[in-house]
């Protein structure tokens, strides 16, 4: 069953258009001029229970905007939604206990009090019975390594400590959906994999949901079975993520580590291809269907070790969104 359709929502922004320079600002505030931002166009999709959806796309995509109207924080233009069987913007409490919206950007916890007093008033707003409230604190501090903070006033917190205790009030009243933008921001690699490894607990033991947004593409290929790439608030892709190798025609990354030194002008016909050298150790990206033939002529120069990989998904992601704007 879908727990969310998307049926052509769009949503634009109503922003006012500046002038240059001193005289612009000036007849600015004499006579506003409204410009039109299209940040969400015909966007329709659909996610099933227990998927971790990933949304990619560079600044300014359209990814904000949509997980906004999915959660319920705004209204779109046009089109429709559903999840759960709720409208989102009718923000019904059903709704709203079922959901949990979590941006690396925005916390949700008062600052000045210590983590665990905002989770008490989690507990009374979504009612929550004292023990099982209680137990998951433990639980989730512990798996978080926090347990230590839960008393420490949110300002005193560093980012990442900060984002745990996110993370937690986000769970606490266990939502079947769970809205994560750019989740990850700013931390650093430990805490990410943590995160990360925590976000995949959350997902294979209580099934739920997730629809993620992050610039780091290892959140995107650890966590999600399926991607939307979107650009320029339209969707370009929809499918597993395997599929984008298929689909794009994927280079190869061809690592080549040579007996000795190489004399350059032999490779001079590759030399677009290198990627990277050090030393005796080359990394070269070739077309798929030319690996064969490649390999066959680098082994003809001297002697080599050589491994082929696969072209990292970001590389690739990137040459669509390109590809897309050009
Ligand atoms: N509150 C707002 N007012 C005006 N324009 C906005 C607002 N929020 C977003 N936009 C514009 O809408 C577009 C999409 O933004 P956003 O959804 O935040 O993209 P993303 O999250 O993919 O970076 C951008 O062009 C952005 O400048
Ligand atoms: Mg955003």
């Amino acid at each position: 069953m879908s727990i969310i359709e998307v049926n052509s929502l769009t949503k634009g922004y109503r922003v006012h258009k500046k002038k240059a320079g001193i005289k612009g600002s000036l007849s600015g505030l004499i006579k506003r001029e409204y410009q039109y931002v299209e940040a969400v166009k015909n966007v329709s999709f659909q996610v099933e229970e227990g998927e971790i959806l990933g949304i990619v796309g560079q600044n300014g995509a359209g990814k904000t905007t949509t997980m906004k109207m999915l959660s319920g924080l705004l209204y779109p233009d046009a089109g429709e939604a559903r999840i759960l069987n709720w409208i989102p913007w009718e923000r019904k409490k059903e709704f709203l206990t079922n959901i949990s919206f979590l941006m690396g950007q925005k916390g949700q916890l008062l600052w000045d009090i210590p983590a665990m007093d905002s989770f008490f008033l989690y507990k009374e707003i979504y009612d929550l019975k004292e023990e099982s409230f209680r137990q998951t604190i433990k639980e989730l501090s512990k798996m978080l390594e926090v347990e230590h903070l839960l008393s420490v006033p949110v300002r005193n917190l560093s980012l990442g400590e900060r984002m745990k205790m996110e993370i937690i009030a986000a769970v606490l009243h266990s939502p079947k959906l769970l809205f994560l933008d750019e989740p990850t921001i700013g931390l650093d690699l430990t805490t990410q994999k943590k995160m990360r490894s925590f976000l995949n607990i959350q997902n294979h033991r209580n099934g739920t949901t997730m629809v993620l947004t992050s610039h780091y593409m290892k959140d995107i290929t650890s966590l999600c079975s399926r991607i939307i790439i979107i650009s320029q608030g339209e969707i370009i892709f929809d499918d597993k993520i395997e599929k984008i190798r298929h689909m794009y025609q994927a280079d190869r990354v061809v690592n080549v580590r040579f007996a000795k030194m190489v004399d350059e002008a032999f490779l001079k016909k590759y030399h677009e291809s290198i990627k990277e050298k050090k030393e005796l150790q080359y990394t070269f990206q070739v077309k798929q269907e030319d690996v064969n033939e490649f390999v066959r002529e680098i082994s003809l120069l001297m002697p080599v070790d050589f491994s082929i990989g696969e072209q990292p998904i970001e590389d690739i992601i990137e040459k669509i969104y390109r590809r897309d704007i050009e």
